[in-house]
């Protein structure tokens, strides 16, 4: 009876909701579209390269029409999966990450897709997550060319140390892989491997100086990236064995350009942070729009293929420094600060 007498109440208050003699409400104004909102979480921004990629993301984005949510998760990867539960919270429509750790990162990017957010591996792989883009650069490559540069610089015979960064980074395996595919052809020994715990360019310092210390001979050192190097070329440098040594690193820090050209590090690896910013940047909006995005091809992530963008990086010595200035990355001013570059061979 209850039952009837309420369904009875909502009929008559649909009807007059319905009532032709109700004021109508005014058609409502077009609204304007909502923003495409885009989270970017980043490992850290103490290497130099991250506020690059940072600036140039956000700026091609918002010229996209994006808004992007910026978050750094200092090298913390509890931090990291707590600030990606945030923007799924937020509702991104695309989450953009920097892996703290390319192992631990699968669960919550399944999370977020279950919401129905897209996820781009930026840089560094996320394994076993099926991300729906892994852009970075040819990180075997880098590794072929530090290997190469120090099969060109270093006697036939000679003792290599691997200075790697931090073991949890999937491009440091990829690196090492690269690397070892050129030195284990020739007679060069590698003498030691070592990793740089969440890229601690210090422990390049320690583990070096300790090595030396403990009567290790040296006649090459690869460096997981510049900051590495600039540690261990000061652990060199207070033995008086900078420029002694052959040295090689990537990023191209304005600091590792400079360590160049003054003959402390052989070479390093200049990889286009616009071009990679840009390139995700613009993925991110065609993801975030249902639309296309094009790909040289796919990345198996452990468990799937998933779409890959794979940019080439550039090895840099003394010899083709130039590449750097033209493309706007440093200035000639601030590369050869210290000395003249008439002087440089
Ligand atoms: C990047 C390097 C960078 C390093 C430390 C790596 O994954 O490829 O360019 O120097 O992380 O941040």
């Amino acid at each position: 009876m209850k039952k009837r007498l309420l369904s009875l109440l909502v009929c008559l208050g649909l009807m007059a909701g319905c009532s032709a003699a109700e004021p109508q409400e005014a058609p409502s104004e077009p609204q304007p579209e909502k923003k495409i909102q885009i989270g970017l979480s980043f490992d850290s921004f103490v290497i130099e390269r991250w506020q690059r990629d940072r600036d140039a993301f956000v700026a091609r984005a918002r010229e996209l029409g994006a808004e992007v949510n910026v978050q750094n998760a200092n090298g913390d990867v509890e931090e990291q999966i707590a600030q990606i539960e945030y923007l799924i919270e937020k509702d991104m429509d695309v989450i953009v990450i920097v892996a703290v750790d390319s192992q631990r990162l699968a669960d919550t990017v399944k999370q977020a897709k279950r919401e129905g957010i897209r996820v781009i591996a930026y840089d560094r792989l996320i394994r076993d997550a099926g991300v729906d883009l892994y852009i970075s650069f040819d990180n075997e490559r880098i590794g072929e060319m530090m290997g190469e540069s120090i099969v060109a610089n270093t006697p036939e015979d000679g003792k290599v140390f691997m200075m790697c960064g931090s073991p949890e980074d999937n491009n440091v395996s990829l690196v090492e892989k690269g690397f070892h595919s050129v030195v284990d052809r020739t007679d060069l020994e590698i003498v030691e491997t070592a990793y740089a715990d969440n890229w601690l360019a210090e422990i390049g310092f320690t583990t070096i100086g300790d090595y030396l210390d403990s009567g290790g001979e040296l006649d090459a050192v690869m460096c997981g990236n510049d900051d590495i190097a600039s540690q261990v070329i000061r652990a060199l440098s207070e033995r008086r064995l900078a420029g002694e040594v052959c040295v090689v690193g990537q990023d191209a820090d304005l600091g590792g350009c400079q360590r160049i050209v003054e003959g402390t590090q052989t070479m390093t690896v200049y990889k286009s942070i616009e071009k990679l910013a840009m390139r995700a940047a613009e993925n991110a909006v065609a993801l975030a729009r249902d639309g296309e995005i094009k790909t040289g091809g796919t990345y198996f992530d452990g468990t799937q293929e998933v779409p890959y963008i794979g940019l080439e990086p550039i090895a840099v010595t003394a010899s083709n420094m130039q590449v750097i200035i033209d493309d706007g990355y440093h200035l000639e001013e601030d590369i050869y600060l210290n000395v003249n570059r008439a002087g440089v061979p």
